[in-house]
Order: structure tokens, then C-alpha cells, then sequence
């Protein structure tokens, strides 16, 4: 693994300087997972340092850029869509550019299409070209010519990237990038390549840099942030880098995602247990409740350890609470399997659920299997998952009614007057009170609760 360093670009600079007669407008949208977010405020970041502003619209901007999502098929077929719906606009404004980044770029048959079928697409780069973008806006402007990047995996990891964040109080924080586990239904591994750490003392600096700037929430990223540490030079794992970041001074708290429940370790939770700065809250995706359909996604854990490590989790630290993510209708899925995945989810008890029908995605291995199952079928069990869900996310929540409770502040609530604050334990809670506590923490009292919200008062 190489580590560099971003260095500005003054001859892109330059050029965006007397190719625009007044400041060029960037609109970017990123979509799917924080990872992908992340990324988007870095894209932010390098594009003001070469003179870009930003805008919230694509008719006001002079480059549009789609940072796209490739777990699903829905998410692929989205972006073309806004994709193709810009035409009307680049036809009109031909001096537009175009791009597209991101998970779909990084497959060859996505870039492939876009060649022939979007002739209006000025720009195409992957996940690891975000510090490239300069040059490749340069050589657009200069050569007025399409420029569409093969995917190319890096094995390179960029620092001290300029970054532009959406939140002044709540930052991502990647720590490692890509996935190793090739789990059977999922692209990540073939889009955003092979796992690599990013060196603690860099982590650690951006952190100070987040908590002296007043971030109050930061969370690390990583697609399986349970193995940081792997090909590093550094003896660390996850939970050295936890201890390292909570030394830090100050008033803030730390979340983290994704955690795989094969790598989630009981030293990651007694650490959870032992530093007041860490969130009681996991999530843990099971993805299912079949100990064979677990082993045909290659998820290399069974119904029995998931469990025994949720119940290891609510003794060391009182009041956690887990969301899942779950797949429903993998290939082959029988209804016994299903009810497996209804069962794990009554035992568990999640707070909260990100449920999915399966997607097949071209080069993944269970896009190879058999699946007779009708997406009738699978939708109506999906509706099943999440009557049973609704149920048991109304008990929980209506069981912290009572307590009073520290929240981050997050911004404007459903009802007039109200905001929105998020506890500890990743739940959330409308309460009446000034807009200008909008990114500090509060202590809430909990008063009730309707269906999945919680509500309450400020308490002074
Ligand atoms: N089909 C449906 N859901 C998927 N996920 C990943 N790949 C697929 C797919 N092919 C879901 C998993 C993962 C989440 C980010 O997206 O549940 O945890
Ligand atoms: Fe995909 Fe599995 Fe990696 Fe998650 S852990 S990104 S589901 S391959």
C-alpha cells in the first residue's frame, strides 16, 4: 500500500480561471451508504480548491456529478434515469459537463454503456480517482473531448484530501476503504476493491482536527471497520484505534459502521462498555436467520454465534440497543429459511431494520444461483418482516418513556416548533425548543411515544 499526499492542483486552477468568466458552479449528489456521502464531501472539498463553487441545483450548474451506488439494481436504474432527464438541459446549455463517479463506475459494463448510450456524459471516474479529478477537468476543458476512465483499483490511499462537510456538528470519518469479504449477493468487493487501512496517526489527526472544530459526532467508516488494522505496518486493531481516539479531549461522541458480526469482537464491546464517548449502540447486520442461507452468502457465522454475541453485548453494556441490516428472498430462500430470519429478529429485538429484497448483481456468485422463488412471494414476506418489526420497534421505544436522556440536537422535528434530537442509543426524540440549540447536545425528558417516535421535553 502506498500512502501520498493530495497536493493542489494550480495548473487545473488556472484553467477553471480563464475557461469561466465568472465562478464556475459544481451540483454534485452522492448516492447510497455514508461511504459514498464521505467521498462526495471530499469531491466538494477538491473542487473548491481549484475554484468551483457549489449549487443545489443542476440547472444553475456548470458541472453536474453523479456519485453513484451499485449495491442495487433500483439504485442503478435511479441514476440513469437522472441521468438521461439532464439531456433536455445539456442541450440547451452545451457548455455543461456531465459526470459520473462512484461504485457504478467502477464497473466496466456501466462505463461501457455510458460510452455508446449517453453521448451527453462528458466525464467517468471511479471510486479511487477522487484526487485525480483536477487533472481530468483540466484535460476536459482543454481538449473538449469525452474523458471516460476505465476502472482501475489503486492501491494507494490519498490523505489530507480537502475535504467540504455537509454538517458543521456531525462529520464522517473514513478509516479504512473496500471489503475483503466477498459475501455472495454483494458488489462492494468488485467496485470499491480490496480492503485497506488508513494509518492511525492520520485517522488521529483528522479527529483532533473534527473535535477542535466543535464536531460533537463523528463516525467511522469503513465497510467492515471490525478488521481496521490488516496490512497496516502498526500492530493495531479496532478497538486500539477506539481507546486511541478516545483520549482526545473533549465533548463529542463516536459511532461506527459497518460492523461485521463474524469480526465484532467481545474486546470491541468491552470497550463499547468501557468508554463513556462511544455510542450504546450497534449495527450489526445479520442479513438473515437461516444458518443455510448464512453459509451460502459466505457470511462465515451462524444464527447461534450472532446470537450469543448480541447477549454477550447486553450484559457488558446495559441499555445497548442493535439495528440489522437484512436481506429477504436470496436465492433459494424457502419459506423455513424465512422464518428463521422472522425468529432471529423477535429474539434480537432491533431497534430499527434496513430490510431489502434481493438484487442480482452482475459477477457476484449467488448471481449464478438458482432463484425460483416468484418477487411476489418475496415482497409479501418482506411485508411480513416489517409488520413484525414495527411491533417490536414500538415496544422498544415505548420502554425508554420516562427517562431523561442527553441528545445531540439535530436539526427541525415533523410538527412546528419542534426539533429533533438523537440519543445515545441511535434512537431519536421530537421535543419543543429553540432552533438555535440545533447542534448541541440537550438533556430530554421522555414523555411519550407515537408508534416509532419518541417525544418529549426540554429539560431545563
Ligand atoms: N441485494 C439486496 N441487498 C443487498 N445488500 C448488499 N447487496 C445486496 C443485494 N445484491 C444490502 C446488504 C448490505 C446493505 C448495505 O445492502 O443488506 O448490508
Ligand atoms: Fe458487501 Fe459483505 Fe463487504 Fe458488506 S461485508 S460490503 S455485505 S461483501
Amino acid at each position: 500500500m502506498e500512502f501520498l499526499n493530495f497536493t493542489h492542483d494550480q495548473s487545473a486552477a488556472d484553467l477553471v480561471a480563464a475557461v469561466y468568466p465568472t465562478q464556475p458552479l459544481a451540483y454534485i449528489h452522492s448516492y447510497g451508504c455514508q461511504q459514498n456521502v464521505s467521498d462526495g464531501e471530499r469531491i466538494k472539498g477538491v473542487l473548491i480548491d481549484i475554484g468551483f463553487g457549489l449549487c443545489d441545483s443542476p440547472e444553475n450548474a456548470d458541472l453536474v456529478l453523479f456519485n453513484t451506488c451499485a449495491v442495487r439494481e433500483h439504485a442503478e436504474q435511479r441514476v440513469l434515469g437522472n441521468v438521461g432527464a439532464l439531456k433536455p438541459l445539456k442541450e440547451k446549455k452545451p457548455g455543461m459537463i456531465i459526470g459520473l463517479c462512484g461504485c457504478m463506475a467502477n464497473q466496466q459494463q456501466v462505463v461501457d454503456k455510458i460510452r455508446k448510450s449517453y453521448p451527453y456524459v462528458d466525464l467517468v471516474f471511479g471510486v479511487d480517482g477522487i484526487d485525480t479529478l483536477p487533472a481530468l477537468l483540466a484535460q476536459k476543458l482543454q481538449q473538449k473531448k469525452r474523458i471516460l476512465m476505465d476502472p482501475a483499483q489503486r492501491p494507494v490511499i490519498v490523505e489530507q484530501m480537502p475535504v467540504c462537510r455537509d454538517s458543521k456538528f456531525r462529520a464522517w470519518l473514513p478509516i479504512m476503504y473496500g471489503c475483503d469479504n466477498f459475501c455472495t449477493y454483494c458488489i462492494v468487493p468488485y467496485v470499491r476493491g480490496r480492503e485497506k487501512s488508513r494509518r492511525s496517526a492520520d485517522i488521529l489527526a483528522e479527529f483532533k482536527q473534527l473535535v477542535a472544530a466543535g464536531y460533537k459526532e463523528i463516525t467511522l467508516l469503513g465497510q467492515n471497520v471490525n478488521s481496521y488494522g490488516k496490512g497496516l505496518d502498526e500492530n493495531i486493531d479496532f478497538s486500539d484505534l477506539l481507546n486511541l481516539l478516545c483520549a482526545v479531549p473533549g465533548d463529542y461522541q463516536i459511532r461506527f459502521m459497518t460492523s461485521h458480526p463474524k469480526d465484532a469482537s467481545r474486546k470491541l464491546i468491552d470497550t463499547i462498555a468501557a468508554q463513556p464517548h462511544l455510542c450504546k449502540h450497534l449495527h450489526l447486520p445479520v442479513q438473515c436467520g437461516s444458518n443455510r442461507v448464512l453459509q451460502e452468502m459466505n457470511r462465515r457465522y451462524t444464527v447461534e454465534q450472532y446470537l450469543e454475541l448480541v447477549e454477550y453485548a447486553r450484559q457488558r453494556v446495559p441499555g445497548i440497543t442493535f439495528s440489522s441490516d437484512i436481506i429477504v428472498g436470496f436465492p433459494g430462500e424457502t419459506e423455513e429459511d424465512f422464518q428463521g430470519t422472522i425468529d432471529l429478529v423477535k429474539k434480537v429485538g432491533y431497534m430499527q431494520l434496513f430490510t431489502f429484497i434481493y438484487s442480482k448483481r452482475t459477477g457476484t456468485k449467488a448471481a449464478e444461483m438458482e432463484d425460483p422463488t416468484p418477487r411476489k412471494e418475496k415482497t409479501d414476506r418482506m411485508q411480513r418482516l416489517l409488520n413484525v418489526q414495527e411491533k417490536i420497534a414500538m415496544e422498544l421505544i415505548h420502554r425508554q418513556v420516562g427517562q431523561t436522556v442527553r441528545v445531540l440536537v439535530e436539526g427541525f422535528g415533523r410538527a412546528e416548533g419542534n426539533l429533533v434530537g438523537r440519543l445515545d442509543n441511535n434512537l431519536t426524540v421530537e421535543f419543543a425548543a429553540d432552533e438555535s440549540l440545533i447542534g448541541s447536545y440537550a438533556n430530554v425528558k421522555l414523555t411519550d411515544s407515537r408508534a416509532t417516535v419518541l417525544l418529549g421535553e426540554l429539560d431545563q
